[in-house]
């Protein structure tokens, strides 16, 4: 098909974007204005016109109903989604954020949840079947699952509740049998039980205030609203969130993409990691610090989704007791890494945090290094008592690289320094998972367990940390042990 959009004049293009802007809140600025013609290209093409240009005139002609631009909204919105994505906030909302939920509403007995831009319905589904596998749906509960988005065609999509392969990419196997059956060689159906769990319905998130579920006056306990923020300008993006803030009850959840997180700044909701994400709740009520009772005992993993594949092997090096990538030249005139880690290492921290921040800044560092760069400022933070800022850093860290074994060390620490537990625990785990050999991962987890009062597991963790020393030299030097040989620690573990 010939491409009919190169007759849109500029003046033109600017003005669709302007109306797009300000009827559905979708920002296309000049920059992206390729996407919105091929958008306009297909949505013409729906529309049944003859060529782009008298279709963007006729959408620019008067005032026409959301049903009768809905070509438009649909080319222009088009949802990239998957079941379980981000399987680290479907193990805090299973871990903590739910049997928070459940505690808070025990007199009334009712907990909403909506999932605000929920595309084809893979997240909204992703709960309901959190929620069953879980058996968090109580009988005398009423748990309400609502969700939305402006595309007509993704919602339609969602209510049939039928996937192909790439919705499952990050969803365990087992589970997937568990839930749907298949329609065709390629094709699976969410059973109706499951699809009959959620309300799907139309709201523009550009035009507040929003009125959602069967009574709009009930506040929200979850609002997720993943990977749509970007959509918006800075200023529109401010209002909806403000909208979504006043729709959460006092103690209610905001959960935003990882990349989105740092766009949330909203007087009255404070971020708060969890395993590694952050989250953004109503109010002050603090995280229970311990394993908080779920309404069933449930287990320690996380089965629904796929296991994190083994990392290739990275070549490292010791850096006086510090592990770091070996790492190709950086840009002349820049403290390298390796300089820094040493200075780092040397507790010179507030020296150190000077360069680092300028290389952190955007656009200095590939990803990996930058990670990289990210630790060792946390470690710095760590260590001059802001644990704070120091999980900050590692979340940015492992958003960027999350097969990095001693960011998740370091999360561990921080996390059991502030009485975390379990979620310290989950990050030692984590660490080990993707380097078994990690002597202080092993020794710190034996800590942790000691402080929780688990002896049997101690003293196995405790067992395989002098396995791991006995395959060492004397004179190694621990990572991450802060300048201790093979030979010191072995002699402590035997007092
Ligand atoms: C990338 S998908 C995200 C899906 C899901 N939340 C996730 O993270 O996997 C973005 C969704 O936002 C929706 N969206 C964009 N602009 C919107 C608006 N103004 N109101 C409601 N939804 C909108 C799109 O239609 C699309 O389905």
């Amino acid at each position: 098909m010939k491409d009919s959009t190169q007759a849109i004049s500029l003046e033109r293009r600017h003005e669709l974007s302007a109306f797009i802007h300000e009827r559905f809140g979708l920002f296309f600025p000049a920059d992206r204005h390729q996407d919105l013609l091929r958008a306009v290209e297909h949505a013409c093409d729906e529309a049944g016109f003859d060529d782009a240009e008298t279709y963007v005139n006729w959408v620019l002609s008067g005032s026409h109903s959301d049903d009768a631009l809905e070509a438009l909204v649909t080319s222009l919105t088009i949802g990239e989604t998957y079941f379980f994505r981000d399987p680290a906030l479907f193990s805090a909302l299973r871990e903590v954020v739910m049997p928070q939920c459940f505690r808070h509403n025990h007199d009334r007995k009712r907990i909403r949840l909506w999932s605000a831009g929920c595309s084809t319905g893979e997240e909204p589904y992703s709960i309901a079947m959190l929620l069953d596998y879980y058996g968090l749906l109580k009988r005398d509960w009423h748990i309400e699952v609502v969700a939305t988005d402006v595309n007509v065609k993704s919602l339609s999509r969602a209510r049939k509740g039928i996937y192909s392969r790439w919705s499952f990419r990050g969803m365990d196997a087992d589970l997937q049998r568990r839930y749907f059956t298949a329609v065709d060689d390629h094709h699976w159906q969410l059973n109706e039980a499951v699809r009959r769990r959620i309300q799907f319905s139309y709201l523009n998130l550009a035009a507040p205030p929003f009125r959602i579920g069967e009574d709009s006056a009930v506040g929200c306990d979850v609002i997720l609203c993943r990977n749509v923020l970007m959509y918006f300008s800075r200023e529109l993006r401010e209002q909806i969130l403000n909208e979504l803030s006043r729709m959460l009850v006092d103690g209610g959840w905001l959960v935003v993409s990882p990349s989105e997180a740092g766009l949330v700044r909203v007087e009255g909701l404070r971020a708060v990691n969890i395993g590694g994400m952050v989250l953004h709740q109503k109010g002050h009520i603090p995280v229970a610090s311990k394993p908080v009772a779920a309404p069933r005992q449930i287990p320690r993993s996380m089965p629904l989704t796929k296991k994190i594949p083994m990392p290739k092997k990275v070549p490292v090096k010791q850096v006086r007791g510090k592990t770091v990538a070996a790492s190709p030249p950086e840009p002349p005139g820049q403290p390298r890494l390796e300089t820094l880690a040493e200075q780092v290492e040397a507790g010179e921290y507030k020296m150190a945090m000077r360069d680092l921040q300028v290389l952190t800044s955007e656009g200095m560092l590939e990803r990996r290094h930058r990670a990289q760069a990210l630790l060792l400022t946390a470690k710095c933070h760590a260590n001059i008592g802001d644990p704070e800022q120091a999980l900050i850093c590692l979340d940015e860290a492992l958003s960027l690289d999350q097969m990095n074994p001693a960011s998740h060390y370091l999360h561990g620490v921080v996390l059991m320094e502030r009485q975390e537990n379990d979620l310290a625990r989950q990050s030692l785990e984590k660490a080990l998972y993707l380097d078994e050999n990690y002597v202080m991962a092993q020794l710190t987890l034996a800590m942790l367990l000691g402080q929780c009062g688990d002896t049997e597991q101690q003293n196995k963790a405790l067992a395989r940390t002098r396995i791991l020393l006995g395959r060492l030299a004397d004179d190694v030097l621990i990572p991450d042990s802060g300048g201790m040989t093979t030979a010191h620690l072995r002699a402590a573990l035997k007092n």
